[in-house]
Protein backbone atom coordinates (compact mmCIF):
# COMPACT_ATOMS: atom_id res chain seq x y z
CA UNK A 1 0.00 0.00 0.00
CA UNK A 2 1.44 3.42 -0.65
CA UNK A 3 -0.85 6.06 -1.60
CA UNK A 4 -3.92 7.22 0.68
CA UNK A 5 -6.04 10.21 -0.70
CA UNK A 6 -9.87 9.54 0.56
CA UNK A 7 -12.09 6.24 0.35
CA UNK A 8 -14.88 9.05 -0.95
CA UNK A 9 -12.58 9.76 -3.55
CA UNK A 10 -14.06 9.18 -7.05
CA UNK A 11 -17.23 7.33 -5.28
CA UNK A 12 -20.85 8.59 -6.17
CA UNK A 13 -22.92 8.63 -2.93
CA UNK A 14 -25.58 10.65 -4.03
CA UNK A 15 -28.86 10.20 -7.01
CA UNK A 16 -29.18 13.76 -9.59
CA UNK A 17 -32.12 14.17 -7.18
CA UNK A 18 -30.58 13.99 -4.08
CA UNK A 19 -27.22 16.09 -5.46
CA UNK A 20 -29.68 18.60 -6.64
CA UNK A 21 -31.29 18.86 -2.92
CA UNK A 22 -28.02 19.91 -1.84
CA UNK A 23 -27.39 22.58 -4.25
CA UNK A 24 -30.64 23.91 -3.33
CA UNK A 25 -30.26 23.23 0.29
CA UNK A 26 -29.70 26.88 2.55
CA UNK A 27 -30.30 25.79 5.96
CA UNK A 28 -33.51 27.60 5.87
CA UNK A 29 -31.31 31.24 5.15
CA UNK A 30 -31.33 33.55 2.11
CA UNK A 31 -30.05 32.00 -0.77
CA UNK A 32 -25.96 33.01 -1.62
CA UNK A 33 -26.08 33.07 -5.66
CA UNK A 34 -22.40 33.55 -6.00
CA UNK A 35 -21.22 30.80 -3.12
CA UNK A 36 -24.11 28.29 -4.40
CA UNK A 37 -23.03 28.76 -8.04
CA UNK A 38 -19.46 28.01 -7.35
CA UNK A 39 -20.45 25.00 -4.79
CA UNK A 40 -21.67 23.48 -7.66
CA UNK A 41 -18.24 23.61 -9.26
CA UNK A 42 -17.54 20.21 -6.69
CA UNK A 43 -19.96 17.95 -8.99
CA UNK A 44 -17.53 18.69 -12.23
CA UNK A 45 -14.35 17.34 -12.72
CA UNK A 46 -13.77 19.36 -15.80
CA UNK A 47 -13.33 22.40 -13.64
CA UNK A 48 -11.54 20.50 -10.76
CA UNK A 49 -9.11 19.85 -13.58
CA UNK A 50 -8.71 23.49 -14.83
CA UNK A 51 -8.68 24.88 -11.47
CA UNK A 52 -5.84 22.86 -10.02
CA UNK A 53 -3.82 23.58 -13.19
CA UNK A 54 -4.65 26.84 -12.75
CA UNK A 55 -3.74 26.96 -9.03
CA UNK A 56 -0.17 25.72 -9.78
CA UNK A 57 0.29 28.06 -12.00
CA UNK A 58 -0.25 30.56 -9.95
CA UNK A 59 1.74 29.08 -6.69
CA UNK A 60 4.63 28.31 -9.34
CA UNK A 61 4.80 32.11 -10.79
CA UNK A 62 3.73 33.98 -8.26
CA UNK A 63 3.80 32.03 -4.82
CA UNK A 64 1.42 30.21 -2.87
CA UNK A 65 1.32 33.02 -0.13
CA UNK A 66 -0.15 35.36 -3.21
CA UNK A 67 -2.84 32.60 -4.03
CA UNK A 68 -3.47 31.93 -0.49
CA UNK A 69 -4.29 35.48 0.66
CA UNK A 70 -6.19 36.73 -2.44
CA UNK A 71 -10.32 35.71 -1.56
CA UNK A 72 -11.34 35.91 -5.67
CA UNK A 73 -8.47 33.09 -6.63
CA UNK A 74 -9.79 31.65 -3.67
CA UNK A 75 -13.44 31.14 -4.29
CA UNK A 76 -13.29 30.31 -8.24
CA UNK A 77 -10.21 27.45 -7.22
CA UNK A 78 -11.50 26.26 -3.96
CA UNK A 79 -12.42 23.15 -5.72
CA UNK A 80 -8.92 22.83 -7.54
CA UNK A 81 -7.17 20.94 -4.93
CA UNK A 82 -9.39 17.86 -5.89
CA UNK A 83 -8.13 17.92 -9.27
CA UNK A 84 -4.56 17.87 -7.85
CA UNK A 85 -2.49 14.26 -6.94
CA UNK A 86 -0.69 14.37 -3.30
CA UNK A 87 2.12 14.67 -4.58
CA UNK A 88 1.46 17.69 -6.01
CA UNK A 89 -0.69 18.91 -2.86
CA UNK A 90 2.49 17.67 -0.85
CA UNK A 91 4.91 20.04 -3.10
CA UNK A 92 2.84 23.03 -2.04
CA UNK A 93 2.45 22.48 1.48
CA UNK A 94 6.24 21.38 2.06
CA UNK A 95 7.73 24.60 0.06
CA UNK A 96 6.00 26.41 1.79
CA UNK A 97 6.82 24.69 5.92
CA UNK A 98 10.34 24.46 5.11
CA UNK A 99 9.97 28.49 4.42
CA UNK A 100 8.06 29.11 7.78
CA UNK A 101 9.72 26.39 9.64
CA UNK A 102 12.48 28.80 10.23
CA UNK A 103 10.43 31.18 12.08
CA UNK A 104 9.88 28.87 14.63
CA UNK A 105 12.14 29.82 17.08
CA UNK A 106 10.35 33.19 17.49
CA UNK A 107 7.40 31.62 19.15
CA UNK A 108 6.20 32.01 22.19
CA UNK A 109 7.23 29.07 24.50
CA UNK A 110 4.09 27.55 25.36
CA UNK A 111 2.68 27.83 22.04
CA UNK A 112 6.52 26.44 20.58
CA UNK A 113 5.69 22.91 22.41
CA UNK A 114 2.83 21.90 20.66
CA UNK A 115 3.86 23.15 17.12
CA UNK A 116 7.11 21.12 17.54
CA UNK A 117 5.14 18.31 18.27
CA UNK A 118 2.89 18.51 15.48
CA UNK A 119 5.19 19.61 13.22
CA UNK A 120 6.78 16.11 14.29
CA UNK A 121 3.62 13.93 14.60
CA UNK A 122 0.63 15.48 13.03
CA UNK A 123 -1.28 16.19 16.23
CA UNK A 124 -0.44 17.03 19.98
CA UNK A 125 -3.03 16.65 22.68
CA UNK A 126 -3.07 20.05 24.82
CA UNK A 127 -3.13 20.01 28.31
CA UNK A 128 -5.37 21.02 30.44
CA UNK A 129 -3.48 23.99 31.27
CA UNK A 130 -3.56 25.20 27.85
CA UNK A 131 -7.22 25.48 28.21
CA UNK A 132 -9.39 24.16 30.60
CA UNK A 133 -12.45 22.27 30.65
CA UNK A 134 -14.74 21.89 33.53
CA UNK A 135 -16.89 18.80 34.55
CA UNK A 136 -19.75 21.15 34.92
CA UNK A 137 -19.10 22.20 31.79
CA UNK A 138 -18.71 19.00 29.40
CA UNK A 139 -22.17 17.93 31.19
CA UNK A 140 -23.97 20.68 29.98
CA UNK A 141 -22.51 20.82 26.26
CA UNK A 142 -23.79 17.08 26.17
CA UNK A 143 -27.08 17.81 27.49
CA UNK A 144 -27.58 20.69 25.20
CA UNK A 145 -26.66 18.60 22.47
CA UNK A 146 -29.10 16.20 23.33
CA UNK A 147 -32.08 18.28 23.24
CA UNK A 148 -31.18 20.15 20.49
CA UNK A 149 -31.74 18.83 16.41
CA UNK A 150 -29.56 16.68 14.24
CA UNK A 151 -28.94 15.33 10.86
CA UNK A 152 -28.49 11.75 9.97
CA UNK A 153 -25.10 11.65 8.21
CA UNK A 154 -21.32 13.02 9.06
CA UNK A 155 -22.43 16.43 7.84
CA UNK A 156 -25.48 18.15 7.51
CA UNK A 157 -24.91 18.44 3.73
CA UNK A 158 -24.15 14.69 3.58
CA UNK A 159 -27.71 13.52 4.94
CA UNK A 160 -31.12 13.42 4.22
CA UNK A 161 -31.15 16.64 4.74
CA UNK A 162 -34.01 16.06 7.57
CA UNK A 163 -33.47 17.44 10.79
CA UNK A 164 -34.66 15.01 13.36
CA UNK A 165 -35.02 14.74 17.24
CA UNK A 166 -32.52 12.80 19.18
CA UNK A 167 -35.16 10.92 21.22
CA UNK A 168 -36.25 9.83 17.06
CA UNK A 169 -32.91 8.32 16.61
CA UNK A 170 -33.67 4.68 17.09
CA UNK A 171 -36.43 4.69 15.43
CA UNK A 172 -35.11 6.47 12.29
CA UNK A 173 -35.36 3.87 9.31
CA UNK A 174 -33.12 4.90 6.13
CA UNK A 175 -30.91 2.16 4.00
CA UNK A 176 -28.18 4.88 2.11
CA UNK A 177 -24.24 4.46 1.60
CA UNK A 178 -23.62 7.14 4.21
CA UNK A 179 -26.97 8.24 5.31
CA UNK A 180 -28.00 7.05 8.76
CA UNK A 181 -24.71 5.03 9.35
CA UNK A 182 -24.05 5.69 13.05
CA UNK A 183 -23.24 9.29 12.68
CA UNK A 184 -25.16 12.46 13.30
CA UNK A 185 -24.57 16.32 12.82
CA UNK A 186 -25.81 19.27 13.83
CA UNK A 187 -25.31 22.55 11.90
CA UNK A 188 -23.47 24.94 12.48
CA UNK A 189 -25.88 27.68 14.22
CA UNK A 190 -26.69 25.14 16.40
CA UNK A 191 -23.24 24.69 17.74
CA UNK A 192 -22.33 28.54 18.04
CA UNK A 193 -25.51 29.16 19.88
CA UNK A 194 -23.86 27.56 22.75
CA UNK A 195 -21.73 29.46 25.00
CA UNK A 196 -19.07 27.62 25.38
CA UNK A 197 -18.61 26.17 21.79
CA UNK A 198 -18.71 29.63 20.66
CA UNK A 199 -16.30 30.82 23.55
CA UNK A 200 -13.97 28.34 21.75
CA UNK A 201 -14.78 28.97 18.21
CA UNK A 202 -13.48 32.68 18.49
CA UNK A 203 -10.90 31.42 21.54
CA UNK A 204 -7.47 33.99 21.04
CA UNK A 205 -5.30 30.71 21.87
CA UNK A 206 -6.60 28.18 19.68
CA UNK A 207 -6.23 31.09 16.71
CA UNK A 208 -2.44 31.88 17.69
CA UNK A 209 -1.90 27.77 17.56
CA UNK A 210 -3.26 27.76 14.43
CA UNK A 211 -1.33 31.02 13.41
CA UNK A 212 2.33 29.88 14.56
CA UNK A 213 1.27 26.20 12.66
CA UNK A 214 0.03 27.91 9.77
CA UNK A 215 2.88 30.59 9.59
CA UNK A 216 0.07 33.19 8.67
CA UNK A 217 -3.12 34.66 9.97
CA UNK A 218 -5.62 32.13 10.09
CA UNK A 219 -9.84 32.38 10.78
CA UNK A 220 -11.83 29.57 11.79
CA UNK A 221 -13.33 27.93 8.59
CA UNK A 222 -15.20 25.25 9.64
CA UNK A 223 -17.38 23.87 12.90
CA UNK A 224 -18.78 20.95 13.51
CA UNK A 225 -20.38 18.60 15.93
CA UNK A 226 -20.97 14.92 15.44
CA UNK A 227 -22.71 12.66 17.59
CA UNK A 228 -22.24 8.58 17.37
CA UNK A 229 -24.52 6.40 18.76
CA UNK A 230 -24.22 2.67 19.78
CA UNK A 231 -23.78 0.86 16.41
CA UNK A 232 -21.04 -0.75 14.37
CA UNK A 233 -20.58 1.90 11.78
CA UNK A 234 -19.75 1.37 8.18
CA UNK A 235 -18.85 4.65 6.73
CA UNK A 236 -16.25 5.85 4.44
CA UNK A 237 -14.83 8.02 7.29
CA UNK A 238 -14.05 4.57 9.19
CA UNK A 239 -11.20 3.87 6.54
CA UNK A 240 -7.76 5.83 6.56
CA UNK A 241 -8.04 9.10 4.02
CA UNK A 242 -6.70 12.71 4.05
CA UNK A 243 -8.57 16.28 4.58
CA UNK A 244 -7.71 18.14 1.71
CA UNK A 245 -9.65 20.68 2.92
CA UNK A 246 -7.04 23.24 2.34
CA UNK A 247 -2.91 23.10 1.55
CA UNK A 248 -2.37 24.35 5.01
CA UNK A 249 -4.62 24.25 7.99
CA UNK A 250 -4.79 22.96 11.82
CA UNK A 251 -8.22 21.55 13.05
CA UNK A 252 -9.04 21.34 16.42
CA UNK A 253 -10.83 17.97 18.03
CA UNK A 254 -13.08 18.48 21.13
CA UNK A 255 -13.88 15.29 22.67
CA UNK A 256 -17.39 15.41 24.81
CA UNK A 257 -17.28 12.19 25.88
CA UNK A 258 -14.55 9.56 26.65
CA UNK A 259 -13.53 7.63 23.78
CA UNK A 260 -10.99 4.21 23.52
CA UNK A 261 -10.21 1.49 21.01
CA UNK A 262 -13.77 0.33 21.25
CA UNK A 263 -15.44 3.32 21.53
CA UNK A 264 -14.98 5.84 19.05
CA UNK A 265 -11.32 6.93 19.09
CA UNK A 266 -9.91 8.27 15.95
CA UNK A 267 -6.54 7.24 14.84
CA UNK A 268 -3.49 8.83 13.41
CA UNK A 269 -0.25 7.61 11.55
CA UNK A 270 2.46 9.20 13.07
CA UNK A 271 4.34 11.64 10.56
CA UNK A 272 2.02 10.88 8.01
CA UNK A 273 1.16 15.06 7.19
CA UNK A 274 4.34 15.14 6.25
CA UNK A 275 5.28 12.62 3.93
CA UNK A 276 2.73 10.19 1.06
CA UNK A 277 4.34 6.92 1.48
CA UNK A 278 2.02 5.16 4.30
CA UNK A 279 3.78 1.05 4.50
CA UNK A 280 5.82 2.34 7.46
CA UNK A 281 3.64 4.67 9.93
CA UNK A 282 3.30 3.97 13.09
CA UNK A 283 -0.41 3.92 14.08
CA UNK A 284 -1.57 5.95 17.51
CA UNK A 285 -4.82 5.23 18.76
CA UNK A 286 -6.52 8.73 20.52
CA UNK A 287 -7.99 7.09 23.65
CA UNK A 288 -8.99 10.43 25.49
CA UNK A 289 -10.72 11.76 28.53
CA UNK A 290 -14.03 14.08 27.55
CA UNK A 291 -13.16 17.61 27.28
CA UNK A 292 -9.70 16.62 25.82
CA UNK A 293 -8.97 18.95 22.83
CA UNK A 294 -6.55 17.61 20.58
CA UNK A 295 -4.29 19.75 17.77
CA UNK A 296 -4.25 18.45 14.31
CA UNK A 297 -3.01 18.49 10.97
CA UNK A 298 -5.46 16.51 9.13
CA UNK A 299 -3.97 16.13 5.68
CA UNK A 300 -1.86 13.51 7.61
CA UNK A 301 -3.93 9.65 7.32
CA UNK A 302 -6.15 9.56 10.13
CA UNK A 303 -9.64 7.16 10.55
CA UNK A 304 -12.51 7.32 12.59
CA UNK A 305 -13.93 4.66 14.25
CA UNK A 306 -16.26 1.26 13.31
CA UNK A 307 -16.59 0.75 17.22
CA UNK A 308 -19.00 2.50 19.50
CA UNK A 309 -19.77 -0.63 22.01
CA UNK A 310 -20.68 0.70 25.39
CA UNK A 311 -21.15 4.71 24.98
CA UNK A 312 -21.76 7.24 22.10
CA UNK A 313 -19.52 9.46 21.25
CA UNK A 314 -19.78 13.51 20.97
CA UNK A 315 -17.44 15.88 19.33
CA UNK A 316 -16.88 19.41 18.02
CA UNK A 317 -14.22 20.07 15.47
CA UNK A 318 -12.83 24.12 14.77
CA UNK A 319 -11.02 23.89 11.92
CA UNK A 320 -8.31 27.31 11.33
CA UNK A 321 -6.68 28.36 7.97
CA UNK A 322 -7.89 30.76 5.43
CA UNK A 323 -11.42 31.05 3.94
CA UNK A 324 -12.68 31.01 1.43
CA UNK A 325 -11.57 26.60 0.91
CA UNK A 326 -12.72 23.47 -0.18
CA UNK A 327 -14.32 22.26 3.54
CA UNK A 328 -15.77 25.97 4.11
CA UNK A 329 -17.84 25.67 0.89
CA UNK A 330 -18.80 21.90 0.61
CA UNK A 331 -20.13 22.70 4.13
CA UNK A 332 -22.03 25.78 3.02
CA UNK A 333 -20.38 27.66 5.95
CA UNK A 334 -20.98 30.24 4.07
CA UNK A 335 -24.55 30.52 5.35
CA UNK A 336 -23.58 31.20 9.32
CA UNK A 337 -20.24 33.32 9.04
FE1 LIG B 1 -11.19 13.21 8.28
Amino acid sequence: MSEIYSPSKNRKFYTIKQGLAKIFFTFGKKRKIIHDLFYMTLASKIYHFFASRITLFIVKNFSYDFFSNNKLLRIMLFSGIRGMSLKEIFKIRNLHFNKIIKNDEKIELGYKKIVDEIRKNGFAKLDDEFLNISSKEIEDVNMYFRNSYLYDGHDPLQSSLKKLKYSELNKHQINHQIFNKGYFSYDVETSLNNKLISSLFYNPKLKKLADCYCGFETEPYTISTMLNVKKEIVHPVTEFHRDTDDFIALGFFIYWSKTNRDNGATSYKIGSHMKIESSDFKTNILEVDAGTLIAGDWMGLHSGNSKMEDNERLITMIRFGKKINQSYMQTKSYYFF
